[in-house]
């Protein structure tokens, strides 16, 4: 079964409106006949004007986060109409740094994820374990923990692309070797097998993130279970254009 790659930007709390559609706006002519999805997933404040910059292009705009209420009393928050309201497709939720920095569990990751689904929103659901997880052989067991409770009750998982992040590789400019990165991701995999069913295992996309850049994006890119990347820091310059070209 083919799946078609989708790379996608996180520009984290980074840009502004003026240098993020500068940014765009140089992107645009570079990514335009991209064979993969491509999306820039932006603080909330920038949505409006990015999708602006970026509207009858090929570049999606997406959200850092979501609420799993519809409205209410969340001061700080952000609900999925809210980013529907402004063409909205794609939401990250679960990234390592929500689950460290803002009390994100694995509970929070499944009621966002459910919300954003019932929107029509795409989640972009992110896993990942720590450095010290890794190192103590406990990988396997975080990943089947986030699999199971965060992905818990959804209808299609098809409808969701994971995001397999290694916390140890985000921003740290190591990044997992193309065979560690290719056996997580076939685990991943398996395991969407077995907690839904075999056919989603083949269709789910799941993204490699943490430190792809320029240089190693053909590497992992070519490892036959990872269908595309979650950009952090290259996704702030032009390099990202070299990225979403991966296969050019
Ligand atoms: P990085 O971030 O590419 O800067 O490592 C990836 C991410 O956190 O999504």
């Amino acid at each position: 079964m083919s799946r078609k790659p989708f790379i996608a930007g996180n520009w984290k709390m980074n840009m502004t409106a003026e240098s993020g559609t500068q940014l765009i706006k140089e992107l645009i002519p570079l990514v335009k006949d991209a064979n993969c999805d491509v999306c820039l997933c932006v603080p909330a404040i920038l949505i409006p004007a990015m999708t602006k910059a970026s509207a009858g292009t090929n570049i999606h705009i997406g959200a850092e986060n979501v609420h799993w209420a519809n409205s209410g009393a969340y001061t700080g928050e952000i609900s999925a109409d809210m980013l529907k309201e402004y063409g909205v497709k794609y939401v990250i939720i679960g990234h390592s740094e929500r689950r460290q920095y803002f009390g994100e569990t694995d509970e929070t990751v499944n009621k966002r994820t459910l919300t954003a689904l019932n929107a029509g929103l795409t989640p972009i659901v992110c896993v990942g374990e720590l450095l010290e997880e890794r190192e103590s052989g406990k990988t396997n067991e975080v990943l089947d923990r986030q699999l199971k409770d965060g992905l818990n009750g959804i209808d299609d998982v098809t409808k969701i692309v994971i995001a397999y992040e290694p916390v140890w590789a985000i921003g740290t400019g190591r990044t997992a070797t193309d065979e560690q990165a290719q056996k997580t991701i076939a685990y991943i995999r398996k395991k969407i097998g077995e907690l839904f069913c075999p056919k989603c295992a083949e269709k789910i996309v799941i993204q490699y993130g943490g430190s792809m850049n320029a240089g190693n994006c053909k590497g992992l890119m070519a490892q036959p279970d990872i269908d595309g990347g979650l950009i952090g820091g290259a996704s702030l310059k032009l390099d990202f254009a070299k990225i979403v070209n991966f296969d050019k």
